[in-house]
C-alpha cells in the first residue's frame, strides 16, 4: 500500500447510471491506496464481481477491499443485511483461504427477516397481475420491505442481536404485535431465526462510527464504495422503478456517520454505453442490433439475478444529471473497449419532445414527461481497433479520444480514469483520485 500522503484522502465512488457500471473494479484498484473501505447503503441486491489473484469472487454485502488483508472493511449503518446470504459470502472467502478478521459490521444495520423476502415477492406478484403490469423487477431479496420497516420504526438492527435474549424477545414481540402477525408462534420462530443470525454476525458487529472517527483522526484514507446507481436512488432515480436506498453520494455520509465536510472527492463510475436491469424507463435503450452487440461484447448479465441487462448508447442527459446530484469531481469511464468494433458511435446530447420537437436538456422527475421525450443522438466516428492492450491514455486512437472529450463536454465533468478491460492493468489513469 502507498503511504504517500495525498491531498485527497477520503473518496466516494458512486454508480452514476442504473447500476452495474463496473464500480467493483474501480474500488478494487483504489482500495490499494486506502486504509478503510466502506459500504454505506443497499444490501445483497448488489452484486460486485471482484477478480483477485486469478480467482473470481461475487460479493453482495462485502466491501470490495476485503481481499486485501491489511485493510479495514466496514459495512456501515445504511446497509441492510441478509445474514444467510452474508454467511455464504463468508464461507466462500474462508473456503478460498482468505481471512475476514478485518470485517466490521455496524451495530446499526437493519436486518432482512424471512417475512421481508416474502413481502417483496408478494408485492411483485401483485404488481404483475392484471393488465398494465407495474412490476419493478426487484431482485426479490427483501430490500424494499427491510427499508420500509426501518423507516417505519419496526426494524430489527444488528445491535439488537447482541442484547440479552429477554431484551431481544421483547423487541421481536413489539414488532410482531405492531405488524399484526399471529403473535405466539411468530415470536418464538423469529427469536430462533435471530439467534441463528447472531451466530453468523456477532463476531463482526461493533460501533463502526467510533472506528471511522478514529480512522479520520489518524488521517487514514477512506474509500466509500457505492452500490446500485444514481438513477436507482430512491429520491433522485426513476421512481418508482428504483431501489429503496440513497445510491447517490449523500448516502455515503448518512449510511456511515462520516460528515460531508470530511469528503475530498466524489468519483462517478459510468459505462461508455448504458445498461439497466429490471423494469422502468431507459430513453436510449436499443432493442436492435446495436443493443445485442453491446450486450454480447459487454457480457451484460446480472451478477445477483443472472438476468439479461437492457442496453443502449450513452445518455448525456442522465450523465449530466448524475454529475449534478452527486456533485461529481470526476468520471471513471468503464468498458470503453466494448465499443471497439463499431464503425460509428453515438451519444445522446439532449432529449426532444416527440410531438412538438421542443428540445429538453434536463432529466425530468415525471415518468409521464419522460415518456413524451426521445433522445437526440450525436454520431461520431468509431475507432474500429482493439483498445484492450493500451496502457497509456495518449495512445488511444484519436477518434476514441474525441469521443471521450465530447462526453466530458456533455457531462460537464472530466474523465480521470478509463477502463479498457476487466484486469487492473487495463486501466488508463489520467489523474489519480487519491492524488
Ligand atoms: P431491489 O433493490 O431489489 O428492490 O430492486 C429495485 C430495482 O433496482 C430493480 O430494478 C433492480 O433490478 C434494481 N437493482 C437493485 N440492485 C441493483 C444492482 O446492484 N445493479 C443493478 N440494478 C439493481
Amino acid at each position: 500500500m502507498s503511504n504517500a500522503s495525498s491531498s485527497r484522502r477520503n473518496i466516494i465512488v458512486v454508480g452514476a447510471q442504473w447500476g452495474d457500471e463496473g464500480k467493483a473494479k474501480v474500488v478494487d484498484m483504489l482500495a490499494e491506496y486506502a486504509h478503510v473501505v466502506i459500504r454505506s447503503q443497499g444490501g445483497c441486491n448488489a452484486g460486485h464481481t471482484v477478480k483477485f489473484n486469478g480467482e473470481t469472487f461475487k460479493f453482495h454485502h462485502l466491501p470490495s477491499g476485503l481481499l486485501y488483508e491489511e485493510k479495514l472493511c466496514v459495512i456501515g449503518s445504511g446497509v441492510v443485511i441478509a445474514p444467510e446470504i452474508l454467511a455464504k459470502e463468508l464461507e466462500d472467502i474462508h473456503g478460498k483461504g482468505y481471512s475476514t478478521k478485518n470485517l466490521k459490521i455496524s451495530d446499526r444495520c437493519h436486518i432482512t427477516l424471512p417475512y421481508h423476502i416474502e413481502q417483496d415477492k408478494r408485492q411483485e406478484m401483485i404488481r404483475s397481475a392484471g393488465e398494465g403490469s407495474s412490476k419493478i423487477g426487484t431482485t426479490g431479496r427483501g430490500i424494499g420491505p427491510t427499508y420500509m420497516d426501518k423507516v417505519g420504526r419496526l426494524g430489527l438492527r444488528t445491535g439488537d442481536l447482541l442484547e440479552d435474549v429477554a431484551v431481544l424477545k421483547a423487541q421481536i414481540e413489539r414488532i410482531v404485535v405492531e405488524k399484526g402477525f399471529f403473535a405466539a408462534a411468530s415470536v418464538d420462530y423469529l427469536l430462533n431465526v435471530c439467534l441463528d443470525y447472531k451466530k453468523i454476525l456477532a463476531p463482526y458487529i461493533c460501533d463502526t462510527v467510533e472506528l471511522l472517527q478514529d480512522a479520520l483522526a489518524a488521517k487514514q484514507q477512506l474509500l466509500f464504495e457505492g452500490a446500485q446507481g444514481t438513477l436507482l436512488d430512491v429520491d433522485f432515480g426513476t421512481y418508482p422503478y428504483v431501489t429503496s436506498s440513497n445510491a447517490t453520494a449523500g448516502g455515503a455520509c448518512t449510511g456511515t456517520g462520516v460528515g460531508p465536510s470530511k469528503i475530498d472527492a466524489t468519483l462517478g463510475v459510468m459505462k461508455a454505453y448504458l445498461t439497466r436491469v429490471g423494469e422502468g424507463p431507459f430513453p436510449t435503450e436499443d432493442l436492435g442490433d446495436v443493443g445485442d452487440i453491446l450486450g454480447d461484447r459487454g457480457q451484460e448479465w446480472g451478477t445477483t439475478t443472472g438476468r439479461k441487462r437492457r442496453t443502449g448508447w450513452f445518455d448525456g442527459v442522465v450523465a449530466k444529471y448524475s454529475v449534478e446530484v452527486n456533485g461529481l469531481d470526476a468520471i471513471a469511464l468503464t468498458k470503453l473497449d466494448v465499443l471497439d468494433t463499431f464503425k460509428e458511435v453515438k451519444l445522446a446530447v439532449g432529449y426532444r419532445h416527440k410531438e412538438t420537437g421542443a428540445m429538453v436538456s434536463r432529466f425530468p422527475a415525471s415518468l409521464h414527461t419522460l415518456a413524451t421525450l426521445e433522445p437526440v443522438f450525436e454520431t461520431m466516428a468509431g475507432w474500429e481497433s482493439d483498445t484492450t492492450e493500451i496502457t497509456n491514455y495518449d495512445d488511444l486512437p484519436e477518434t476514441c479520444k474525441a469521443y471521450i472529450t465530447r462526453l466530458e463536454e456533455v457531462c460537464g465533468c472530466p474523465v480521470w480514469m478509463v477502463s479498457v478491460g476487466p484486469d487492473r492493468q487495463q486501466t488508463l489513469i489520467r489523474q489519480h483520485p487519491f492524488g
